[in-house]
């Protein structure tokens, strides 16, 4: 009898994704199609952290919207651990909520203002009721102690923080649910650059300590170099190349790597 291993299934694996929108220059009764994302496939297994890189307007965060349930895809199809997701539906979106967490650019946007950080982080626990109410609240400052935040911050709204501690808020509410992948679109690009360092590790360690999947999105190939095992660059909606973040960086095939290279400020 052979032994051959198993292999491994994918966390999430994109196939042949297409986003088209109505472009601006249509009119209604002759919309014209843009695409923005342009035939991707791509998966992503746990305990990997995928950097997704390309200039300003490439369909970086289109593809992420595609991942997080957000986006239905005017083809192709997403299989989230083996099973084909449906857009759309009410059931559709709870299952990609509990699954997939999502860390945008700016905290301050993505976070309710009025708000205390206690309830910010028990909110997702009580809409999918996970654990018992009374447990919920431990949970949360385990999470805050997970994320480098003191207790004292549970109990303040997120105006009282600091642009890097929001954003650490932000990293807490996207790991109450115990996703099994985050995707992260630009997460410290906001932030003020002496923290934008901490930040990454945090992020880095926590994929580690948590076997999760990973997608960081940036158009900072530098950033993404530090903290991906792959790196996939896009440009006008396609993949351009891809490779192990060594392989990327050090030895880019494409003329369009090169420049995002070497656009990249070393600031991280
Ligand atoms: N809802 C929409 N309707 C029409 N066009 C859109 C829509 N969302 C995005 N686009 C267009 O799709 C293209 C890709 O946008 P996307 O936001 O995915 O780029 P990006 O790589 O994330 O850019 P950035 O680095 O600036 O965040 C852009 O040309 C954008 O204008
Ligand atoms: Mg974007």
């Amino acid at each position: 009898m052979s032994m051959k291993p198993l292999k491994k299934q994918p966390i999430i694996e994109l196939s042949n994704i297409v986003v088209e929108f109505n472009s601006r220059d249509g009119t209604f009764f002759n919309p014209k199609k843009f695409t923005a994302v342009n035939d991707v496939s791509l998966s992503i297994h746990s305990g990997e952290t995928v950097g997704l890189v390309g200039q300003s307007g490439c369909g970086k965060s289109t593809l992420a919207s595609v991942m997080i349930g957000l986006q239905r895809p005017t083809s192709g199809e997403v299989k989230f651990n083996g099973l084909q997701m449906k857009y759309g539906s009410a059931e559709a979106r709870k299952q990609f909520g509990r699954q997939v967490s999502v860390i945008f650019q700016d905290p301050a946007t993505a976070l309710n203002p009025r708000m205390r950080v206690l309830d910010i982080l028990k909110d997702p626990m009580d809409i999918h009721g996970i654990l018992q109410p009374n447990e919920r609240e431990k949970r949360v400052y385990e999470l805050l102690s997970r994320v480098g935040l003191p207790r004292s911050a549970a109990l303040v709204e997120p105006t009282r923080l600091s642009g890097g501690q929001k954003q650490r808020v932000a990293i807490a509410r996207a790991l109450a649910l115990n996703p099994k992948l985050i995707v992260a679109d630009e997460p410290t690009s906001a932030l003020d650059v002496s923290v934008r360092a901490q930040v990454l590790n945090l992020l880095a360690d926590l994929k580690k300590e948590l076997n999760l999947a990973m997608v960081f999105i940036s158009h900072d190939l530098q950033t993404v170099h530090q903290v991906s095992d792959r790196i996939v660059v896009m440009n006008g909606g396609k993949v351009v190349e891809t490779g192990t973040a060594e392989e990327v960086f050090n030895f880019p095939t494409k003329e369009y790597t090169r420049t995002l290279i070497d656009a990249a400020p070393s600031l991280l």
